[in-house]
């Protein structure tokens, strides 16, 4: 799939552009701080309705105005379909599918596929595990749209037994009594061992199918050091098959057991939002271990191997590659381009476009303060 064109209205720093791009190589360049990231930023907020950068939407609407505007027509088995997102910070959001409103903004999820690589992402590897959390629903959703009801409703689930649980905490803390502002709990544990068990099972699919991709890039990027793994780490135990009746037994069960841990603090500790994705080098961990060039080399071998398996589902993502190139040295740069030069849409940013190898020459877009133009 490809995007060919982008529109944005008072997104970041641009009041109003207009960008076309073609299939292949695009590289844009520009002295930093001139809007290259949040060119692409809008088109990762298409492909997830989320910012790498931000986790709230006020930042991603330009200073002084109310609403950004994002219109993306991407163009996948020779159909074209536009997106259109209206953002408005502290109110939902709008969403037209090729100019018909949708009832949820997350229907437009799928329509664009695109893994994206950023410096932002060295959190992958040393930040916390929500970072990692989130970068396996995002590939779940990317594979299947339909992940995004489900970890919708798990999230939602979750945030309301908390309420339950720390409503029951504080008014015990006033001398309240238990028992009685506790009884629907038994409700929210099964659902949330029902939406639970859902998310799980996708991500100990998913983190499964993705471990031999990962072991690969990881090889391909810094060859010779080492086998890099990855494996599905859950509080409910080690070696979980993805069998749906199984874990939401299994969570069940766990709840049971931390009843009164979860009633003594007033939060949920059971369910798939305190997992983690376990990242290894050789036999060593890589948070607190692995050096700095090892992070960085493992969080492109993350991205790239969300790439190569969405490939090998059948769906050409669009790549971006945002200010990568400069990291590298001569040999990791050419290494990389061979493995991402027959992207089917491959976008690259920089500052010094002499970082890029020749073998990525496609077009070229100059990026200056608020506005895009194509140079060659
Ligand atoms: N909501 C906003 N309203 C107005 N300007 C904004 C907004 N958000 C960000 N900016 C401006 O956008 C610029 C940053 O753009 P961007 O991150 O795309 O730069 P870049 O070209 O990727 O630079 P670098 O090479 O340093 O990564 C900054 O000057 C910032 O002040
Ligand atoms: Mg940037």
């Amino acid at each position: 799939m490809h995007v060919r064109r982008v529109e944005l209205t008072d997104f970041r720093s641009y009041e109003r552009v207009a960008v076309d791009l073609d299939p292949g190589v695009s590289v844009l360049v520009g002295q930093n701080g001139m809007g290259k990231t949040n060119l692409i930023e809008a088109l990762g907020y298409v492909a997830t309705l989320d910012s790498h950068r931000v986790a709230t939407d006020a930042p991603l609407v330009r200073a002084g105005a109310a609403s950004a505007v994002i219109r993306c027509a991407i163009v996948h088995e020779g159909r074209e379909l536009l997106v259109e997102l209206e953002i408005v910070p502290g109110r939902a959001n709008r969403a037209r599918l090729n100019r018909s409103p949708v009832r949820r903004p997350r229907e437009v999820l799928g329509a664009l596929r695109m893994v994206l690589f950023a410096p932002e992402d060295l959190e992958l590897v040393r930040g916390d595990p929500s970072e990692r959390r989130r970068y396996l629903d995002d590939l779940l959703v990317a594979r299947q749209p339909r992940f995004a009801g489900v970890r919708a409703d798990y999230d939602r689930v979750v945030k309301q037994r908390n309420a339950l649980l720390r409503n029951a905490y504080l008014n015990r803390k006033v001398g309240g009594t238990r028992g009685q502002d506790l009884s629907t709990l038994a409700v929210w544990d099964h659902h949330l061992a029902h939406h639970g068990a859902e998310l799980l099972a996708g991500r100990l699919e998913l983190a499964a199918a993705l471990a031999p991709h990962l072991t690969k890039a990881y090889d391909a990027v810094a060859p010779g050091r080492g086998a890099a793994a990855i494996a599905y780490a859950s509080r409910l135990g080690e070696a979980l098959q993805a069998d749906r009746p199984a874990l939401e037994a299994a969570i069940l069960e766990r709840l049971q057991e931390r009843r009164v841990a979860e009633i003594e603090r007033g939060m949920t500790l059971v369910g798939p939002h305190r997992d983690d994705l376990a990242l290894s080098l050789g036999d060593l961990p890589v948070k607190g271990y692995a050096s700095h060039g090892e992070c960085w080399s493992f969080a492109l071998a993350l991205r790239l191997a969300a790439y190569d398996l969405l490939r090998s589902d059948g769906i050409e993502p669009v790549l971006v590659l945002d200010d990568v190139f400069a990291e590298l040295d001569g040999s990791r740069r050419e290494r990389l381009a061979g493995l991402v030069s027959d992207a089917a849409q491959l976008l690259v940013t920089c500052a010094v476009p002499e970082d890029v190898p020749a073998s990525l020459r496609g077009a070229r877009f100059d990026v200056v303060t608020g506005a895009v133009s194509r140079v060659s």
